[in-house]
């Protein structure tokens, strides 16, 4: 199996300039300093990469609704998304911890097809560690001629600049984290304008999460065809699972995307000893569980939305039997009503009442209307809101409605208390 992202991860040291050098690295860049700016989107286009920050939307086709300079002269933007702030999702800080210079020649990369010359990394409050290790490694790689002016005596000039955020999920979404940006609250924007047309500061900015620009050095340095025909066909590459929960070895692996769920799991050890499969959350808690029947699907983001759920940002986390479906719709929707930013009524009044619900039918207090009124509070939210955080509440209690029935009339019709 070919290994993209976590080639060297074996390597000590690989987050220092030196052995990252040692290995090949910034020879992409070299390179693509060296190719027409166009080429290189081609390129992109034929790897059939898709963005990996959660809606999988394809990264070819994202930047190829940059407006030219021609016709919107002046300052353009590449802005990294580090927010990772979905339960579940951990891969992004593995990919800065481990290999931070693999993300800085993707955003370099990036820069210069887009023409960005002050190129931006947003990083979730909450990592510091990871914050220290990219202000090193940007200060290396500023030193050595590779960030700054005219990079390798190529003559493109592109800054980078770190900015932390303050510890909320929905900055994580693109067109709030551009509101934190510009110093204001994170309220997402109503799109369109889309962000690649208006977006930090009414310029043009492409948002691309850590793992997508970390995949740009590998398709520039083996091209796209190869990085396509690693995956499926309209996923190409390889994808980050960052897997937890009831499984033997939790932790980030690597697989083709399209892999078989089934298989993923092995890697991971498998159910913890003992037990039994009860669902797996696929990529990150805002979306509805696979079921045992669902272990022969592939891994990819097609695939997984015709299962009725999503791959999002490969945040998997494995449930066994003791898993009560009650307890995990209680803690997901007690974290969205949390973190829903208010601006849309429908998600501020519906998250806090899809909570305050579950609560009362955790402790055993539930009426059989609220069997009726659960998944109706979450219809009322669903397409009336501006981003999709609104989307996930009703999403995530049908989700378990449906697949669990029995854990949410058992609490109902006998009291059970939690
Ligand atoms: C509530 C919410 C939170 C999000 N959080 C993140 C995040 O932490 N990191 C991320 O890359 N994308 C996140 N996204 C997706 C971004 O809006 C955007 O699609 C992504 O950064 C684009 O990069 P990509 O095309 O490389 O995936 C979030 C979306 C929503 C709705």
């Amino acid at each position: 199996m070919t290994l993209v992202l976590t080639k060297h991860f074996a390597e000590p040291k690989l987050h220092e300039l030196e052995t990252y050098r040692r290995l090949g690295g910034y020879k992409a860049l070299e390179k693509a300093l060296g190719l027409p700016r166009a080429a290189i989107l081609e390129e992109v286009k034929t790897s059939n990469l898709r963005g990996l920050g959660g809606a999988g939307f394809p990264t070819g086709m994202k930047w190829s609704t940059v407006p030219p300079e021609d016709k919107v002269p002046g300052p353009r933007y590449v802005v990294v998304n580090c927010d990772e702030s979905e339960p579940g999702c951990y891969k992004d800080r593995v990919l800065v911890e481990r290999d931070p210079h693999q993300l800085i020649e993707g955003l370099l990369i990036a820069s210069y097809v887009i023409g960005s010359k002050d190129s931006f990394i947003f990083i979730r409050g909450e990592y510091q560690t990871q914050y220290e290790i990219l202000e090193k490694a940007l200060d290396e790689a500023r030193k050595a001629g590779l960030v700054g002016k005219d990079i390798l005596g190529k003559g493109f000039d592109c800054d980078i600049l770190l900015m932390r955020g303050a510890g909320a999920y929905i900055s994580g979404l693109d067109t709030a984290l551009l509101e934190t940006m510009e110093g204001k609250k994170a309220w997402p924007r109503q799109p369109p304008p889309f962000p690649t047309v208006a977006g930090l500061m009414a310029k043009p900015t492409v948002v691309n999460n850590v793992e997508t620009l970390s995949m740009l050095p590998h398709i520039v340095e083996n091209g796209g065809e190869w990085f396509a025909k690693l995956g499926v066909p309209k996923s190409g590459g390889t994808l980050l699972l960052s897997i937890s929960g009831h499984v033997e070895k939790p932790g980030v692996y690597e697989f083709p995307m399209g892999v078989k769920l089934r298989d993923a799991l092995a890697a991971a050890g498998g159910v913890r000893a003992g037990h039994k499969l009860k669902g797996v959350i696929p990529g990150g808690t805002s979306m509805p569980p696979l079921m045992e029947k669902d272990l022969d699907i592939a891994l990819d983001f097609d695939s997984v939305r015709a299962a009725g759920t999503f791959l999002g940002a490969g945040g998997m986390i494995v449930l066994d039997e003791t898993a009560d479906a009650v307890e995990v719709a209680h803690n997901i929707e007690r974290f969205l009503a949390h973190e829903s930013c208010g601006q849309c009524t429908p998600c501020r009044e519906g998250s806090f009442w899809t909570e305050e619900i579950l609560e009362r039918v955790l402790h055993g207090d539930g009426v059989p209307a609220d069997l009726e009124n659960l998944p109706r509070v979450g219809e009322n939210i669903t397409g009336r809101v501006i981003c999709a955080l609104g989307d996930t509440v009703g999403m995530v209690i049908r989700g378990y409605m449906t697949r669990y029935p029995d854990d949410f009339k058992k609490r109902i019709s006998n009291g059970q208390k939690g």
